[in-house]
Order: structure tokens, then C-alpha cells, then sequence
């Protein structure tokens, strides 16, 4: 069933949970994120970055993604993951996305407060959930070392106030993909965030961070995790090993495994979100 993550994360924030945004660009991965879900009992955030949208093709992805989420025996909503720009976050609010994040973390602050706010109104003129983002959490590549810029509290709350924003991500020492050696997140900066920010916060970047380290996160405030790389390992691992047979040559069959290898990720993810038995 659908339902928007105004209504899942606002529990979650209440019974201090997460909520799983797992990223999916086709039908294997978002098949086993979903059956995850079920098996788990846990509400799931479907999402699709830009890139992932246009390689699933577009309003006809986005039907599939809304076809799954009607029929699942969980609570599903479908978030557009880092939306670049006004434009891209209103088709989505247009073709039906229940939630979007505009990404503006690069800008300036003056600057991603008024595109946010921009995207703010829109969106919930239409009873959608925005999702914006400060400090940045950046995408390094394999190895590099890269500036983190983290969020700074005061920022945060003027942005919150400014822009109307239903959910905030913040950059607290998270990166997206592989990290360089031990994820250090700054929970001292988390909790200093918390105190100025009420609304549910949001950890990008969800891979390779310990449970450990994830589960003082979520006991600190944060609400909705985001996790696509370690399920696009899962998926290119398991095709690689599933292709070496030759004689297998249905294209289900050899798919079958990688949706395994999908769900297998996301349950374990739950398990440690702690939003397993919470529909
Ligand atoms: O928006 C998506 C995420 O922040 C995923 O990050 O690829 O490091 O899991 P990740
Ligand atoms: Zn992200």
C-alpha cells in the first residue's frame, strides 16, 4: 500500500526507528527490495535518482514502482532521490512521486534555501513531502580523499524555517559510496542539530557504515537511512557469479539470484534500521 513517508517517518520518529530508502533503477532490485519489506513487516521507501529514473524510463518506471507499492503488503513510498533542479522535482510531483528531495547542497545558502522553498511550495500544493538537504555529503570516488563539509547547526535551523522543508539530510562525516578506511560520523554534531531541528533527519550515504555506528545514529534522531551501494555490489557481484554458467541462458533464471542477493541486503538493513514489525 502507499503511504507517505510524512506518515512513516513521523512514527518512526516517535518510536525511534529508520526507515530504509533503498534505490532501485529495474525490476529485480525493486522486487527484492519489496519482498524484503514484506517479509520483514517493515514500511520501505522505494527511490530513484535522476540517473536511475532515466535508465528505468521514466513515467513508465515510475508506473511499475507505484504498481509494486499498491500491491505490497507494507507501507511503500516513492521518493525522487537527489533532485537536481526545480524542474526535474516537479515531474516527478506531477507524475505521482509521493515525496522529493531537492538536492541543493552545493549551492550557496542563500541559494538552496530559495530553490528549496520553490520546490517546498509546489510540492505541497499538491500534498507532497519535501525532503532538502545541507552541509554536503559528497561521492568520492574509490579511494580519494575528499573535504567534508558538514551541517552547520545554525544553518540548519535557519534553513528548516526558511524553506517549510518536511525532512532534512545532514551531513555529519557520511559520504556517498565506498569509504576511505572507518566511516568517523560526529554524533557530538548530530545531537547539536537535533537540538535545533524538530523535524525527521535523514543519513545519505547509508553503505558501509557499522551497525553499530547506525544504530546510535537512529537512537540520536535520525529517522530515514539511504542505501544504494551496497545493493548495486549485491547486484553486480551475484550477476558476475550467476553468468558463469553457461548453460544457463533464461534471462529469470539467471536474474533469480541477484534479486536474492537484493533482498538478502535490504532484511539486514532493516534489521538494523529496527523497523522490522512496525506496519
Ligand atoms: O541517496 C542515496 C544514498 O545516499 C545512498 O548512499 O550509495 O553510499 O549507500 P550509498
Ligand atoms: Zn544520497
Amino acid at each position: 500500500m502507499i503511504v507517505s513517508s510524512k506518515i512513516l517517518l513521523k512514527k518512526a520518529q516517535e518510536r525511534k526507528y529508520a526507515v530504509g530508502a533503498f534505490n532501485t533503477s529495474d525490476l529485480e532490485i525493486t522486487k527484492g527490495i519489496v519482498l524484503a519489506g514484506e517479509e520483514m513487516k517493515s514500511p520501505i521507501i522505494l527511490q530513484t535518482s535522476e540517473g536511475e529514473i532515466k535508465h528505468g524510463g521514466m513515467e513508465v518506471f515510475f508506473d511499475t514502482l507505484k504498481s509494486f507499492a499498491e500491491e505490497a503488503s507494507v507501507p511503500i513510498n516513492i521518493n525522487l532521490d537527489h533532485g537536481k533542479s526545480f524542474e526535474m522535482c516537479k515531474w516527478a510531483i506531477d507524475t505521482g512521486y509521493n515525496s522529493v528531495m531537492i538536492d541543493g547542497s552545493k549551492l550557496e545558502l542563500a541559494k538552496n534555501i530559495e530553490l528549496t522553498k520553490s520546490v517546498v511550495d509546489y510540492a505541497h500544493s499538491k500534498d507532497v513531502v519535501v525532503e532538502g538537504e545541507i552541509g554536503l555529503v559528497p561521492t568520492p570516488k574509490k579511494g580519494e580523499d575528499v573535504e567534508i563539509l558538514k551541517t552547520n547547526p545554525k544553518e540548519a535551523e535557519r534553513f528548516v524555517k526558511e524553506t517549510g522543508v518536511d525532512f532534512l539530510a545532514v551531513g555529519i562525516g557520511n559520504v556517498h559510496g565506498t569509504y576511505k578506511g572507518e566511516p568517523k560520523l560526529d554524533f557530538g554534531l548530530l545531537q547539536e542539530i537535533k537540538r535545533v531541528v524538530s523535524i525527521p533527519l535523514v543519513l545519505h550515504g547509508g553503505s558501509g557504515i557499522s551497525g553499530e555506528d547506525i544504530k546510535k545514529a537512529v537512537s540520536l534522531g535520525i529517522c530515514k537511512i539511504n542505501v544504494n551501494t551496497e545493493l548495486r555490489e549485491a547486484f553486480t557481484k551475484t550477476l558476475r557469479e550467476s553468468l558463469k554458467d553457461e548453460d544457463v541462458v533464461k534471462p529469470y533464471d539467471v536474474m533469480e539470484p541477484v534479486e536474492e542477493a537484493i533482498e538478502k541486503v535490504v532484511k539486514n538493513k532493516i534489521a538494523i534500521f529496527g523497523s522490522a514489525n512496525k506496519i
